[in-house]
């Protein structure tokens, strides 16, 4: 028969186990605290990831603070810090990323939608009614802004292209079931005709190659983010490709860096665009919305 200090100290012991093995909500996102070197929002991310792990919502983790996590789970949840703490960015390591009013997967071919982005998306809507319209997405990516236009704009046609037939596939699925969407791997604008297109609007690559910006990019696609030329390699190109595929009186929508926009300006109106220069949420030059000028305003311009 084994004695009291005996059970008392296999007690201890089998407790001790229990609590190595079960740990509550709270202790588990205490985890937050091993982010704080590689996040700048180390509770929400460690949030998230719990949440994700658990099948639960970020409310169910504050209602349920004292409810005992599986060893399963615990251990699926530290697997999953850990990839945090070397870097990896939330939304690949949860497979999604929100987006205006979609919420679209996301994995290592294509670039992570940014809040940034949806200037683009809220321009166009204020913008443009929804008399039908052809609007092109170049370098679509997840397909965010393709599919956030779609949705929103059901009269409208709208075509996603990319370079990188691996975003397309990610982009396809994020997209399945939405009629007014068609996806095509192609080299910016050259399978389109002349004169064609109502819309264009491009998010492309503008991070000059030497940028120290990019240390902190290392998980995402660089063919998506860098572009020779100081950055500005894409952005002529894809000005030059607007110029002839746009309708006159047409519009190409671009984003850019924030110290791009007086040579994104010039370049379009040495291509006879007139250019109305854009602000994001924090106050930064982020986009240009360039209308192609007609026979009538050409001759009546006074620019190059
Ligand atoms: C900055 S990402 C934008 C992705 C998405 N539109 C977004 O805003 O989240 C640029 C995209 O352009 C694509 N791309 C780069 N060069 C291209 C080219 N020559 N033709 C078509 N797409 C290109 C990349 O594969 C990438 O998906």
């Amino acid at each position: 028969m084994p004695n009291i200090r005996q059970i008392s100290c296999n007690h201890w012991a089998w407790a001790l186990k229990m609590r190595r093995e079960y740990q509550s909500v709270s202790e588990l996102l205490r985890e937050a605290n091993s982010l704080v070197a590689t996040s700048t929002s180390p509770h929400l991310d460690c949030q998230l990831i719990l949440a994700y792990c658990l099948g639960k919502t970020r409310e169910w983790l504050i209602r349920n603070s004292d409810e005992t996590i599986c060893t399963n789970k615990t251990h699926h949840f530290k697997e999953l810090i850990s990839r945090r703490q070397k870097g990896e960015p939330v939304a690949y390591i949860l497979g999604y990323k929100e987006f205006w009013d979609s919420t679209l997967s996301v994995t290592r071919d294509t670039l992570i939608p940014r809040p940034e982005t949806e200037l683009l998306v809220e321009t166009i809507l204020d913008t443009f009614d929804d008399a039908p319209r052809l609007v092109v997405d170049l370098g679509a990516g997840a397909g965010a802004i393709a599919i956030s236009l779609a949705l929103a704009r059901p009269s409208w046609h709208l075509l996603g292209v990319d370079i990188n037939p691996q975003a397309l596939i990610v982009a396809s699925k994020n997209g399945a079931g939405i009629t007014n969407l068609h996806w095509l791997q192609v080299n910016w604008g050259s399978a389109f005709i002349e004169n064609s297109i109502d819309l264009l609007v491009c998010n492309p690559p503008y991070i000059s190659e030497n940028d120290p910006y990019l240390d902190g990019l290392a998980f995402e696609p660089q063919s998506a983010l860098v572009s020779s030329d100081n950055g500005l390699a894409d952005i002529y190109a894809v000005i030059f490709e607007a110029q002839q595929l746009l309708k006159p009186g047409g519009h190409l929508l671009l984003e850019h860096g924030h110290e791009q926009q007086p040579q994104v300006c010039k370049r379009l109106k040495a291509c006879k665009f007139d250019p109305t220069p854009l602000l994001d949420l924090q106050g930064n030059p982020r986009a240009v919305l360039a209308k192609k000028r007609t026979k009538q305003t050409i001759a009546g311009s006074t620019d190059e």
